[in-house]
């Protein structure tokens, strides 16, 4: 007996308004399908079934990295028919978990409760309340308290809509009863659909256990079908993830202005200043500050580094107590050796920077390797591209440039040299001389200013 999971994401979701198809659509810079999927794998499941629509190819091919079964519903007729369209490939032995595309957040912990209240021989529910339950579907109990029927809420009589306690979707039971039940579901209602949730009935009548797990908390069973409701659940996973980091031991100065977005992992004693955006695949070992307004995507940054506020970093490695900023650029293919100075209004991109090298202002640094203790004065520019291919510089250990350097490229500087300010360098400096490239100084013995000439009077 193995568990086996069915996520249903055939829906068009018109209300989201949109090109990209509703479980594309990211929570914390992570599709919302794919957040399913994850939660889904962290149960250990046999496998994964996602079950997809029509126009919904493009989920399939957008999101194929996932490790999942892909089955296409040709006609969207309903949930029941959903589930339905995956069972052919799941084994009778098997436990079907029912999950929805669209209820991104929806936790572990409950899924391994409703695992665990579940008999093997039953149907379990995760249900809630809601004070505005419509829309949907309505949990429906007998006089001693056990559930009877789902009732949508369009199908729902008065005393019906009155119900707060809701069917969240998620469900759980075994293959073998699926595969008798769900052949037997009609489409004789409003929405002319073949329901999932009718299977309580039948359940019932053939005496079998109906279970409700309460959900945890509302938002991890709320579904997204408007970009209100994404913006909400956005807001309140940023607020969550602002607590956890808290907890942890990271400083935030206001929880209400930090963007955590993917896959980020935060040590302690790390601070975090107001509007800092974090984004995809980051780690910020302890005692690191980041400023306020910095964004940072996909880098490393390691202990002790202080990151200057307005600062934007992507693809970057950056070794224990490098300053970086205010107002510094990093791009991707960037690695800075430990106590690197990257100053104001510097951009790297593609280049490696020795141990306690310093660029502290004004420079552009691309398609370089530069080695330990270097000095690049201000305004100092590698001249990396001819229009046509980038090339290389090569930077030995102490180098001293001088301010307004052009370095084109490829071209080397040998260990010790120093190149004296507003140089042009286009051939390779020896190790441990001055090199020194530009128009020599004169000064002209005798020279006077113009002056302004009086004003010719007319004679006429
Ligand atoms: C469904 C439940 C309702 C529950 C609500 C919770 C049914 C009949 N109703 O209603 O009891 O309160 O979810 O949000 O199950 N889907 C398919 N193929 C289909 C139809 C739907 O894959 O043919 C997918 C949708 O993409 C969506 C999920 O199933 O992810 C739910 O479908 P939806 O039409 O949104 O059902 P609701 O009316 O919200
Ligand atoms: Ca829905």
């Amino acid at each position: 007996m193995g568990l086996n999971i069915i996520i249903l994401a055939a829906g068009q979701g018109s209300r989201m308004k949109s090109d990209t198809p509703k479980v594309m659509h990211k929570i914390a810079g992570i599709p919302m399908l794919e957040r399913v999927v994850r939660t889904a794998q962290s149960l250990s499941p046999k496998k994964i079934q996602v079950v997809y629509g029509n126009g919904g190819s493009i989920v399939h091919e957008a999101l194929a990295y996932l490790p999942v079964e892909w089955v296409k519903q040709e006609h969207r007729l309903g949930t029941g028919h959903a589930v339905l369209q995956a069972l052919p490939f799941v084994d009778d032995e098997d436990q079907v978990l029912v999950l929805l595309g669209d209820v991104p957040l929806i936790s572990k912990n409950t899924l391994a409760l409703l695992a665990q209240e579940t008999p093997t021989n039953g149907l379990g529910l995760v249900v809630t309340e809601l004070s505005d339950p419509s829309g949907l579907g309505r949990i429906i109990r007998n006089e001693m308290g056990n559930i009877i029927a789902i009732v949508e809420h369009r199908d729902a009589n008065e005393q019906q809509l009155k119900v707060k306690e809701i069917n969240t979707g998620i469900m759980i039971t075994s293959a073998k009863h699926l595969k008798s039940w769900l052949p037997k579901l009609d489409n004789k209602n409003i929405q002319g659909e073949y329901y999932l949730t009718d299977i309580v009935g039948l359940a019932v009548q053939e005496g079998f256990f109906v279970g409700g797990v309460m959900a945890h908390c509302q938002q991890e069973v709320q579904g997204v079908n408007d970009r209100l409701q994404l913006a909400n659940l956005e807001h309140y996973f940023q607020q969550e993830k602002a607590k956890q980091l808290a907890l942890s031991g990271v400083t935030i100065m206001d929880m209400n202005r930090v963007y955590i977005r993917g896959d980020v992992v935060i040590a302690q004693d790390v601070t975090l200043d107001t509007n800092v955006m974090i984004e995809g695949q980051v780690s910020i070992d302890s005692h690191s500050s980041i400023g306020p307004n910095v964004i940072i995507r996909d880098s490393k940054i390691s202990s002790g580094v202080q990151v200057g506020a307005h600062s934007i970093i992507e693809g970057a490695v950056i070794g224990p107590g490098c300053k970086i900023g205010p107002f510094a650029r990093l791009r991707p293919g960037t690695v800075l050796e430990p106590g690197v100075k990257i100053g104001n209004f510097v951009e790297v991109k593609q280049s490696h920077l020795g141990e306690n090298t310093k660029a502290s202002h004004l420079s552009y640094i691309g398609d370089a390797e530069i080695g330990a203790g270097v000095n690049i004065g201000a305004g100092t520019i590698t001249c990396n591209y001819d229009g046509v291919n980038k090339h290389q510089t090569k930077i030995g250990d102490g180098v001293f440039i001088g301010s307004n350097t052009a370095l084109v490229a490829p071209v080397k500087l040998g260990a010790g040299a120093t190149i004296g300010a507003g140089s042009v360098i286009t051939r390779s400096a020896p190790k441990g001389q001055l090199t020194v490239a530009r128009a020599k100084q004169c000064s002209v013995d005798g020279w006077q200013r113009p002056e302004k000439q009086p004003a010719i009077e007319s004679t006429s």
